[in-house]
């Protein structure tokens, strides 16, 4: 059960595009003057190190942020480019001053640069030694204003059972961010059921997935279950993916090649951001031509 580590995996092609999507939806969600309460139900360690041997041995962030660093790092690419990959890579430099890309934000990370004092962070993981490794990479973790302990919640428990207990929240203006590993076949399952909970308790809740896009019936079904309980409780939604080549049957072992993210209630600015950015991502992790970017939202 506690094969997975997200160490191996930190900032390839589908962290770029996780972190892109809950970068926009935490910016926008923290512009009106009112409090948020922010859920990571698997929310990683926090922080990573590309030097680490996991990263190194998988390599992987060569499928996603080394690719992308150089635009950032040279200043006539920099300021061409379009402001939502420009925010991203902005915010992957503040962590790597000298330019020098060696530390990658996990997702708790990259939500708490955006927030408040006002906000709330409810942060949750159930690997053990991922979550000491949480608590050590605190830290590094900017929670300006919000060390107390009523407006973050770190705890080593299961994410699903971690989001029933925290919604509605007393905020009633909520982002969750859902990011299993999907090592069982049943996170599937989990997360339709999971959300649909959420939404029978907060309607009104933004609600954003990660999923790997695989040639597997469960990755398949997914989108169309999870717009099926969209339908059903009448929210707005989004779906976006991004392949770097041809979809694979797994993503353990022979590297993940495309990822999604199903967004409940999106902000309504999130499509036309990513309509911009995701050419410029898409031509520059390409592989084969395979690669490429969807866009799909409620009409
Ligand atoms: C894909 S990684 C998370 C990455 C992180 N959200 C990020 O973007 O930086 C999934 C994490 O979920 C943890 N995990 C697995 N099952 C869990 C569960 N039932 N509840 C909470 N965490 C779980 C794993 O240990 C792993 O660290």
């Amino acid at each position: 059960m506690f094969s997975y580590r997200h160490a191996f995996h930190a900032g390839n092609h589908a962290d770029v595009l996780k972190h892109m999507v809950l970068l926009h939806i935490c910016q926008y969600m923290t512009q009106k003057d009112k409090p948020i309460t922010y859920i990571d139900t698997h929310a990683g360690v926090g922080m990573y190190h590309l030097s680490n041997p996991m990263a190194q041995k998988s390599g992987e962030a060569e499928t996603g942020i080394n690719k992308l660093w150089p635009l950032w790092t040279n200043k006539g690419s920099r300021d061409a480019l379009p402001p939502l990959l420009h925010s991203y890579l902005k915010h992957i430099s503040e962590l790597n001053k000298g330019g020098k890309l060696k530390l990658y934000p996990g997702s708790p990370y990259v939500a708490s640069q955006s927030l408040r004092e006002i906000d709330r962070l409810k942060v949750f993981e159930l690997h053990p030694t991922d979550m000491r490794l949480l608590d050590d990479n605190l830290p590094h973790i900017n929670l300006s204003g919000t060390a107390d302990n009523k407006r973050i919640l770190f705890k080593t428990v299961d994410g699903f059972v971690g989001l029933k207990a925290n919604v509605p929240p007393a905020s009633r203006r909520g982002l969750t961010l859902i990011d299993p590993s999907f090592e069982m076949k049943d996170d599937y399952n989990k997360v339709a059921k999971a959300v649909k909970d959420a939404l029978t308790r907060f309607p009104s809740g933004t609600y954003a997935i990660w999923y790997p896009v695989l040639a597997r019936p469960e990755s398949r079904n997914l989108p169309t279950q999870l717009e099926r309980i969209a339908n059903e409780f009448n929210v707005n939604w989004l779906h976006t993916t991004l392949a770097i080549d041809e979809v694979a049957p797994t993503h353990l072992q022979l590297g993940l090649k495309s990822s999604a993210m199903f967004v409940f209630n999106p902000p309504y600015t999130l499509a036309a951001a990513l309509n911009e950015s995701l050419p410029v991502v898409a031509k520059r992790l390409a592989d084969s031509e395979h690669a490429g970017f969807t866009i799909a939202q409620s009409s």
